[in-house]
């Protein structure tokens, strides 16, 4: 049975946690890690949760309870996945564009790492030789993922190490006796389709003869998840049926068996998550009807940021008349979340729940207009529990010095 929050349920927690408010379920965060491992069941592949989807550290414990692994985008990320409990060799810090002394400190704390550069691999090099083993993110030159903003592995993307300079990266492999233990691609996010994860996977297995300690194949993230009606998610049946095929023809053919990773964030936990907003003013122009929330793209940024659609529902008139309106935020800009969108009629101090907004959305918020960042609460075997207190006003002047 797919979990879901009622809308009655989500009234109820918005009544008494206030909003804006995060709302995260538990249940569908299993059901979304169990579909990938039932789709994979036969097969030796690793699951590393993308946690800059949602850091929470909760999440990050609930995650880690289901079984699932770790990856990282940032020193402080890798901090808190220690925080969580996930113990040092459950966690992958792929790192990209970072000053050395990141890399040079995840290895001090004996986690698994990616480098996405020839500067830090010879640095690492230079520093390690093949003390430490290591993996590398190669760009594969696949164009692939919703949003040109949200592509990472096509051929003008800053991510990865060019896999046309594969040559440049065995001689410092060769100067430096480099341990290379997986080779990473991640060609970008909402990916449907799944060839393009057979792509990657033939562009890796065109170079893997070069690297012999080679012992794992990490695929990234960027399943897709349906965020309008009608949409659908990737495949997960189908991938894992030909990435089987892929990589059981490789073991053949090289006599080699490779484990797969991936590091899915949003498929874990886009679906997880209802963010809950008030509706604070009606303006009706030529224009449009304005439905303007106690909220902005400072909460979630996804709709202006890259065009990104959320389903939207006014959870305090169901049953109401449709009829179309702009949803807007409450800051000093354009801040739109949705435009002509069909809502059944709503009325000041109505609730308005942004559906599939558990990844990206608490993760990138901000307190610009000095406003609060939402609190964020969880259900879990059917109980609400606050884990993210509502910013307060000293938090706005926490961290500045008065010096005048
Ligand atoms: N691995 C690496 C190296 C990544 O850079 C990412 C996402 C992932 C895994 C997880 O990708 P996912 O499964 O979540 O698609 N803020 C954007 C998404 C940016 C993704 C950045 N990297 C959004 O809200 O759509």
């Amino acid at each position: 049975m797919p979990q879901s929050l009622s809308p009655q349920q989500l009234k109820t927690i918005a009544g008494e946690f206030g909003t804006p408010l995060y709302v995260y379920h538990a249940e569908k965060i299993k059901e979304q890690y169990e579909k990938l491992v039932t789709a994979f069941d036969n097969m030796n592949t690793v699951f590393f949760y993308a946690c800059k989807a949602l850091t929470n550290v909760n999440i990050l414990k609930y995650v880690k309870s289901l079984g699932a692994n770790i990856d990282c985008s940032s020193i402080n990320e890798v901090k808190l996945a220690f925080h969580a409990g996930f113990p040092a060799e459950r966690i992958l810090y792929t790192s990209n564009g970072i000053a050395f002394d990141e890399i040079a400190e995840a290895k001090a704390l004996g986690v698994i790492i990616n480098i996405d550069s020839l500067s830090n691999l010879e640095k690492f090099g230079k520093r390690f030789g093949h003390s430490y083993p290591v993996g590398i993110r190669l760009r594969p030159n696949i164009l692939a993922g919703g949003n040109l903003k949200i592509s990472t592995g096509h051929d003008k993307s800053k991510f990865g190490i060019p896999v046309d300079q594969v040559e440049k990266i065995l001689s410092l492999v060769k100067q430096y006796d480099l341990h290379i233990k997986d080779l990473h691609i991640h060609t970008g996010s909402e990916i449907k389709d799944v060839d393009v994860f057979l792509k990657g996977i033939e562009v890796l297995f065109e170079i893997v003869a070069h690297f012999p300690e080679l012992e794992f194949i990490d695929l990234g993230g960027g399943f897709k998840v349906p965020y309008q009606d009608g949409d659908s998610e990737t495949d997960m049946q189908l991938l894992a049926k030909k990435v089987k095929e892929e990589f059981t023809r490789h073991a053949e053919t090289r006599g080699k068996d490779l484990q797969i990773w991936f590091e899915p964030g949003k498929f874990i936990v886009s679906e997880c998550g209802y963010f809950i907003t008030k509706v604070n003013v009606i303006k009706e122009t030529h224009a449009a009807d304005f439905v303007s929330v106690d909220s902005g793209f400072n909460h979630l940024i996804r709709p202006m940021f890259y065009d990104a659609y959320h389903r939207i529902e006014n959870i305090s008139n169901l049953q109401g008349p449709e009829k179309k309106y702009s949803v807007v935020g409450n800051i000093c800009e354009t801040d739109t979340f949705a435009w002509d969108r069909k809502l059944t009629e709503v009325n000041e101090g109505d609730y308005l729940v942004f559906y599939n907004a558990g990844a990206y959305g608490f993760e990138m918020s901000s307190n610009f207009n000095s406003r609060y960042k939402p609190a964020e609460v969880l259900v879990k075997d059917g109980k609400a529990q606050l884990i993210r207190k509502r910013d307060v006003f000293d938090d706005l002047l926490r961290n500045q010095l008065e010096i005048l």
